[in-house]
């Protein structure tokens, strides 16, 4: 057995701490867990892109062999042997779908969100960030060698006052929708000081995407902001049901991406299986009118049910309840797993202390029953 003492210590404080993570494999209960917001990538793409009377060119799959395209792989990053023609129509499709010039295909948002920060702020310039942004912002400002800043959540002043400091180029960076705390940016007051301080906007729209306006388009573009919005990262992982990323923006930032982001030059194209489910996931977005509704039931339903622990207010499918100390809030979600409830607990240090909580995500294959459940479960306290 190799001697690898020197990974015990961190190990050890882990488990001390009652936050040592362990993988897990999937079983048959109620999933209130996973980001598979409209059931794609558990039920399938159910619905007929038919129906879309859409034509073939238009989906993308129509010059490619449907079979052949599962039995393909990649061969390259996109820069060398790994680029072809299903990728890019799939970028040109889905940079139509949210009204933009261009987009460029990612293999996942963390590479996007890493590629895009920390090559498009250069030094002199500055970075403000909602302090709550996703690890894959933090990593890729920290790859970054402009300076950055901060601000307090969803909190105007706080980025006013940043942004008054800044120099260089300035960049403002946040999430549409939270992942750990469900609330949406305050879009449009944000869009005004970005034009103010002239500052360009980065927006995540990871968990938007496909939830978020009439065809699942998200909150910029729903707002009809989007033309304000320098880059928008939409990802694949989460309603999409597969993979990868895109980053929205103008065909410089795409050639841009190209040449300088090292994520995307220095690493294997996604093969084409993968991008024809997203391309797919896309076509049938539009269509998935009745899950979104579903959706947003659930989610008044359970912002208005009286429990015994604080809920954070949120009007998007990650629902937060708050259950303060790491082992008290997994002795709750132990409680519901024990009722066929697949929810789990956040931990210290995921979340600050004091916050650790339940993230429960709902979908539009829930149902008003199980959601119910969840509610009586969490109302006995003791
Ligand atoms: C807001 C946000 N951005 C980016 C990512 C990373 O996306 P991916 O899982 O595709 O790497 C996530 C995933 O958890 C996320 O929640």
């Amino acid at each position: 057995m190799y001697n690898d003492y020197f990974l015990q210590d961190k190990l050890i404080q882990r488990k001390q701490q009652n936050a040592f993570r362990t993988l897990r494999l999937p079983d048959a209960k109620i999933d209130f867990c996973s980001n598979d917001y409209l059931g794609i990538a558990s039920i399938g793409n159910f619905h007929n892109i038919n129906d879309l009377g859409i034509n073939q060119r238009d989906n993308s799959l129509g010059s490619f062999n449907q079979d052949k395209i599962l039995f393909t792989g990649s061969a390259g990053s996109r820069l060398l042997a790994g680029n072809y023609s299903l990728i890019e129509e799939t970028e040109r499709q889905i940079a139509r779908f949210h009204d933009a010039e261009s987009g460029l295909i990612f293999n996942s948002g963390y590479d996007a969100n890493i590629g895009l920060l920390s090559c498009v702020p250069q030094k002199g310039d500055t970075i403000i960030y909602d302090f709550l942004s996703h690890a894959s912002i933090r990593d890729g400002i920290r790859l970054s060698l402009a300076q950055s800043f901060a601000f307090l959540h969803n909190d105007l002043n706080d980025l006013e006052r940043r942004l008054k400091h800044s120099t260089g180029t300035i960049f403002v960076v946040t999430e549409t929708v939270f992942s750990m705390d469900g609330d949406y940016c305050p879009l449009g007051e944000i869009i005004n000081l970005c034009k103010k301080y002239n500052a360009h906007l980065i927006l995540d729209e990871a968990h938007a995407t496909g939830v978020v306006g009439e065809k699942g388009e998200g909150l910029a573009q729903h707002l009809n902001y989007h033309k304000e919005v320098f880059a928008r990262v939409h990802t694949f992982g989460k309603a999409c049901g597969c993979h990868g990323a895109i980053v929205l923006g103008t065909q410089n930032l795409r050639d841009y991406l190209i040449n300088f982001a090292r994520s995307f030059i220095y690493s294997t194209a996604l093969p084409p299986h993968a991008i024809a489910t997203i391309a797919r996931s896309y076509a049938i977005f539009p269509l998935m009118k009745e899950e979104r509704e579903h959706l947003k039931y659930l989610v008044s339903f359970f912002q208005s049910a009286n429990i015994s622990y604080p809920k954070l207010i949120s009007n998007t499918p990650i629902q937060v309840v708050i259950v303060e100390g790491n082992s008290e809030v997994k002795k709750v979600a132990t409680l519901l797993q024990e009722n066929n409830l697949d929810v789990r607990p956040i931990l210290y240090p995921t979340v600050p202390k004091g916050k650790e909580r339940l993230r429960i995500v709902l979908h539009s294959f829930n149902t008003i029953e199980k959601v119910e459940l969840l509610v009586r479960l969490l109302s006995n306290k003791d």
